[in-house]
């Protein structure tokens, strides 16, 4: 338990470990909806303490996996994404242990010793776990056939599927390259240089992964810097891996069959997580919210920076690093002089994540927020610019959109009229999104389903709670 500054005792997290106390009741992306609605609250005050980071977890159970011996984890994100993930390498032969509380043994089969699966593969809701998998049994010679539920079952395959063949892998899917897909991992692997087309961290880490097992050096490069978790780990379990800056871009290279050496790995938490109550506080009156120990890398900030140069009041405290990664304790404050700009471009890969809570955000801003260089949003768990757009606007708020950009006219505080329903689209981070702009909106805003939100923040509605959100399941 702790004091809020106005006195009234709640439970909240205690900062400083990577433990979460607070228990979400259960939720299911798979399952009934879940439909919520978050009304206007008063001011957010407390400390948010996030669960681990999605994208390292993921990397974390199969990069070690991938090794010989044991990979201690701790501060994993036990939302349903990375167990689903968990769940696949145990069918691939590795030995994954939940000790509680976030901490995790993964006793791995090392490189190319993946058993074939005598299941079919479900990864859910999670484009991060069906690629990287993907890219990880591409150059074993074993068949297995990937599935997942709606939403994954629409988004696209080939971008990946594709630079595996170039490996000698062979798959069958569903037409536009969707799963179900059926894959037979390459025999006789050779190794590739390959120059990725769209700016996607999934697609450059299913070639390095492919990459472990094929000899010689496999050469990936990327026009746009994404997220280096795969690379940084890569290093860490003792592949030889460089990164070079070039006039071409970033140029990766791996060289293949390393033997993995197992790590510890401290996961730090998951800014993409932090950004739902950071948002909250600088849109709600009156708030002050501590979100310690967020992971900074470069390649995922972008979204911080972003609501600074909006004018946002938010700070890094007791910056350091942990785990090989830069972290720091976000303070988020209300902030009343919000104003809209224009997004950079070129920083869209280090916030994708991030841009349906900014719109939320933009919304409370004066101005027009312009979003450009986008088009990935519309191959997300759901098309979020639409999903965001049709949403904002049954709120009340302007919003223009085009294939690859979309604006936001801000109406400033105290003016978001708020009051309706959205889809959720089986999309965790629109329903969260909605929920925060439920938070500062003059009428409650309600999701058809926040069950999704299961898939990365588990713990998402106690933790609001705790800071004073009100946010309700409406059929219970
Ligand atoms: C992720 C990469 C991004 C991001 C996703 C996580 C990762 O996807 O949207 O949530 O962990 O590699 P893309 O690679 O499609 O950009």
């Amino acid at each position: 338990m702790t004091a809020r500054p106005d006195g009234r005792r709640l439970v909240v997290a205690l900062s400083g470990g990577q433990k979460n106390t607070l228990k979400g009741a259960p939720m299911s992306g798979h399952g009934t909806p879940i439909p919520m609605t978050s009304a206007k609250c008063g001011p957010l005050k407390g400390t948010a303490d996030v669960p681990g980071d999605k994208s390292i977890s993921h990397r974390s159970l199969i990069l070690g996996a991938m090794a010989i011996g044991e990979t201690r984890i701790t501060g994993l994100l036990e939302g349903e994404d990375v167990l689903d993930t968990a769940k696949a390498m145990r069918a691939f032969g590795a030995e994954v242990i939940d000790h509680g509380g976030g901490e995790y043994s993964v006793y791995g089969v090392g490189t190319g010793g993946f058993a074939e699966p005598d299941q079919v593969i479900d990864c859910g809701n999670s484009g991060t776990g069906v690629r990287l998998i993907m890219g990880a049994m591409a150059t074993s010679p074993i068949t297995v056939t990937f599935t997942g539920d709606a939403s994954l079952n629409s988004r696209p395959m080939a971008r990946v599927t594709d630079p595996l063949a170039l490996f000698g892998t062979q798959s069958v899917g569903r037409s536009g390259g969707r799963l179900p897909m059926t894959i037979t991992g390459a025999h006789d692997p050779v190794p590739v240089h390959y120059t990725v087309p769209v700016p996607s961290a999934q697609v450059k880490s299913a070639v390095l992964l492919a990459g472990l097992n094929a000899p010689g050096q496999t050469i990936v490069v990327e026009k746009e810097a994404t997220r280096d978790h795969t690379e940084r780990m890569l290093a860490g379990f003792g592949a030889d891996i460089t990164s070079e800056e070039t006039d071409e871009g970033r140029v990766i290279t791996l060289t293949g069959q390393p033997e993995l050496t197992p790590q510890t790995i401290v996961v730090p938490r998951d800014p993409s997580s932090a950004a739902f109550p950071v948002c909250a506080a600088i849109i709600t009156p009156g708030s002050d919210v501590l979100v310690p120990g967020i992971g900074l890398n470069p390649t995922r900030a972008g979204l911080f920076t972003t609501l600074r140069d909006m004018r946002a009041d938010l700070t890094y405290e007791n910056e350091r690093t942990e785990g090989g990664e830069p972290v720091a304790d976000l303070r988020a404050r209300f902030s009343p002089d919000l104003q809209g700009i224009e997004v950079p471009p070129e920083r869209a890969a280090s916030m994708i994540d991030e841009y349906p809570v900014l719109s939320v955000v933009a919304s409370f801003a004066q101005g027009d927020t312009v979003m450009r260089g986008v088009k990935e949003l519309r191959v997300k768990e759901s098309d979020r610019i639409d999903a965001m757009a049709t949403g904002l606007r049954a709120n009340g708020v302007t919003v223009e959109d085009g294939p690859d950009w979309w604006t936001v006219t801000g109406m400033g505080h105290g003016n978001v009229p708020g009051g309706a329903t959205c889809a959720s689209h089986l999309d965790h981070r629109i329903a969260m999104s909605f929920m925060v702009l439920g938070m500062a909106s003059e009428k409650p805003v309600s999701v058809d389903d926040g069950g999704p939100i299961a898939t990365s923040f588990p713990i998402f509605e106690p933790l609001m709670a705790s800071l004073g959100a009100q946010i309700r399941r409406d059929n219970h």
